[in-house]
């Protein structure tokens, strides 16, 4: 990422990474609005629940690069930190997210750094989610600059259970007891599964309705 040049101060320099990140996050946003405004258009239903974006704020961003090694300096945050800019998106059905997925990430513009599929390949915890690092172009006035942004994709119910387990692990300050450890693997299970039986509840639904047009 290219800072416009002569600024002395970190501050300004500062400012200026998080305007580019907050203006990526609006890109994707909106981007992510015209997928479900269209989808309501076509197939009248919208995949996506609702979507919630956040940037990292600066002390956790530095407590990041602490944690693996690297100082604190502007330029290492650009590389090294991937969700400065973080966008969540909650939709209804798993499939949904695979769509939303391959949308995005077709767009001519939008470069797909990493995925990580997590409801394939849940983590240890339990964890079940999709994760896509994109690249988005800002036009600013005098220069177009691709930012990093950490896109993570889920259903209501994943939601759920990382919120939980957030939570959990907060309070417990990660020295989780085993019992509940074990509990929320199971929760993660029932959540597969529940999600899978309303997908199907839906398709059959959604099956009718085609029948009876
Ligand atoms: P971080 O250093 O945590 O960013 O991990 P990473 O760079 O290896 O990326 P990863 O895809 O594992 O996780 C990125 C983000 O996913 C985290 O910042 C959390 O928001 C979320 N996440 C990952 N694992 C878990 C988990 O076990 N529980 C919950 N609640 N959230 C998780
Ligand atoms: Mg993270």
């Amino acid at each position: 990422m290219e800072l416009r040049s002569g600024r002395e101060s970190d501050v300004d320099n500062w400012k200026e990474v998080n305007l580019i990140y907050n203006s990526a996050l609006k890109q994707i946003s909106t981007k992510l609005q015209i997928l479900n405004d269209e989808f309501q258009h076509v197939h009248r239903y919208n995949p996506i629940e609702h979507i919630k974006s956040r940037m990292k704020t600066s002390e956790s961003i530095v407590k990041k690069l602490k944690r693996h090694g690297y100082e604190s300096t502007i330029e290492n945050m650009i590389q090294y930190v991937n969700d400065i800019a973080g966008i969540r998106v909650i939709c209804s059905f798993t499939s949904d997210i695979y769509q939303i997925a391959e949308m995005l990430g077709n767009q001519s513009d939008i470069k797909v750094i990493s995925i990580k599929d997590y409801i394939n390949n849940p983590k240890p915890s339990g964890y079940k989610s999709y994760h896509m690092l994109v690249t988005v172009p800002v036009y600013l006035s005098d220069r177009i600059v691709d930012t990093k942004v950490e896109i993570q994709i889920r259903t209501v119910a994943m939601d759920f259970w990382a919120s939980l387990e957030h939570k959990i692990n907060y309070k417990f300050e990660r020295n989780v007891p085993v019992h509940i450890k074990n509990e929320l693997i199971e929760c993660s299970k029932m959540i597969s599964e529940l999600d899978k039986r309303m997908l199907s509840l839906n398709e059959e639904v959604q099956a009718i309705g085609l029948e009876s047009e």
